[in-house]
């Protein structure tokens, strides 16, 4: 038996509420198949935490989430921690030390989901974003100058090293080569006159190691055009923290909405833990009433089995997501259901093979 040390950070708003649905999933899927198990651990990390502490999570944090096999993480931010600070001393902090360098999130337009686009069909909806998560715009590197003063400035450095972007490339061109599909970079050449010129020649550059793949690359203006006028021209996207960070949330809505919206931060190395998380935040506006919809949280719970190499269970959750939406029956306010979030859950999990 295949046992997973699962640290679980729920957080901050409907984080707590959309988690347990995932986890209920995770130990219904592991005790059908019988080839793997987990081992729960919760830390009470987040905003109440910080309000108590002063801050959002222990001080040897890192080091205690080290000892597990990933992490699930629900959401962190609330009214009352401002947030950078939420995410910042939490979630930033995990995905840097974690060398999570890899943002994976799928974008895929499944049976029974409603597109805002009349043209979008589960065909040409069926993109995997691959976003570079460690350094770029979100380096955390700057300054703020004469505060307050009229000769006030500040700068925010985008950072790209040559480790890092060829390490987010190369893991693209892999993936696209696994899947034998095309892989297109998103960058802006045109005005980032340092960072993303470099970027496009890095792309150039591993291409020539993957001949077999086919490339395209596009600003990021006209991407954000495309994914809404032809979906279909992307497979595997790779693509900087920012802009990605943004078209991903395009993404969620050609794909039914942040209630479906799944992401996970990847250490491909596996010398520290992954972290499995839903795309959306602790939505304070409706935390707290059992209406938000964990489909996001437990499609991230998919991609945690593909990422232990089972798969199959993995198909088989994303499986019973797909059949809850077709059914109609059992769905969230957000999906148009009038259902609560446990028993979009339970759905969920009765429908597991
Ligand atoms: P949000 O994703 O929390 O909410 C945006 C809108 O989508 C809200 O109207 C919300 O009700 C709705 N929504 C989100 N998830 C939903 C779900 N599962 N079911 C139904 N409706 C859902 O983003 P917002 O409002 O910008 O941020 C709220 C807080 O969350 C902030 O403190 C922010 O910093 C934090 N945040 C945290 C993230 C994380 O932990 N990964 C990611 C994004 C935001
Ligand atoms: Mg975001």
């Amino acid at each position: 038996m295949n046992i997973k040390k699962i640290a679980v950070i729920a957080g901050d708003g409907i984080g707590p509420e959309v988690v347990a649905e995932g986890i209920k999933v995770m130990e219904k899927a592991a005790v059908l198949d019988g080839r793997i198990s987990f081992e729960f651990t919760h830390f009470p990390w987040g905003c109440e935490y910080y309000l108590e502490h002063g801050k959002m999570m222990a001080d040897d944090g890192i080091e205690q989430l080290k000892a597990f096999d990933a992490i699930y993480l629900g959401a962190v931010g609330y009214p009352g921690v401002p947030d950078h600070i939420s995410l910042w001393d939490l979630l930033l902090i995990i995905r840097k030390e974690f060398d999570q360098y890899v943002n994976l999130r799928p974008i895929q337009l499944l049976d029974g989901a409603t597109c805002p686009i009349t043209h979008g069909t589960k065909e040409n909806i069926d993109m995997l974003f691959i976003r570079e998560n460690s350094e770029g715009e979100y380096a955390g590197a700057g300054d703020w100058l004469f505060k307050g003063k009229q000769e006030e400035v500040v700068l925010q450095t985008g950072v790209f090293s040559r480790k890092g972007t060829e390490r987010i490339m190369r893991h693209a061109f892999e993936v696209a080569k696994k899947e034998k599909k095309s892989l297109t970079s998103i960058s802006k050449g045109n005005a980032l006159n340092y960072s993303m010129v470099f970027w496009d020649e890095v792309f150039e550059e591993i291409s020539q190691e993957y001949p077999e793949v086919e490339t395209y690359s596009y600003l990021v203006d006209a991407a954000a055009m495309h994914m809404i006028m032809d979906p279909g021209r992307f497979e595997v996207v790779v693509t900087s923290n920012l802009f990605g960070d943004i078209l991903t949330d395009v993404g969620a809505a050609l794909a039914g909405g942040m209630g479906l919206a799944a992401g996970a931060n990847i250490n491909p190395e596996r010398t520290y833990p992954s972290m499995f998380e839903p795309v959306h935040g602790s939505a304070p506006d409706i935390a707290g009433k059992q209406i938000a919809n964990p489909l996001a949280a437990i499609w991230s719970v998919s991609q945690m089995f593909d990422f232990f190499g089972f798969e199959d269970i993995g198909e088989n959750i994303l499986q019973a997501i797909e059949k809850v939406m077709t059914e109609g029956e059992v769905l969230t306010p957000d999906l148009g259901g009038n259902a609560k979030t446990n028993e979009v859950g339970e759905r969920v999990v009765q429908l597991l093979k």
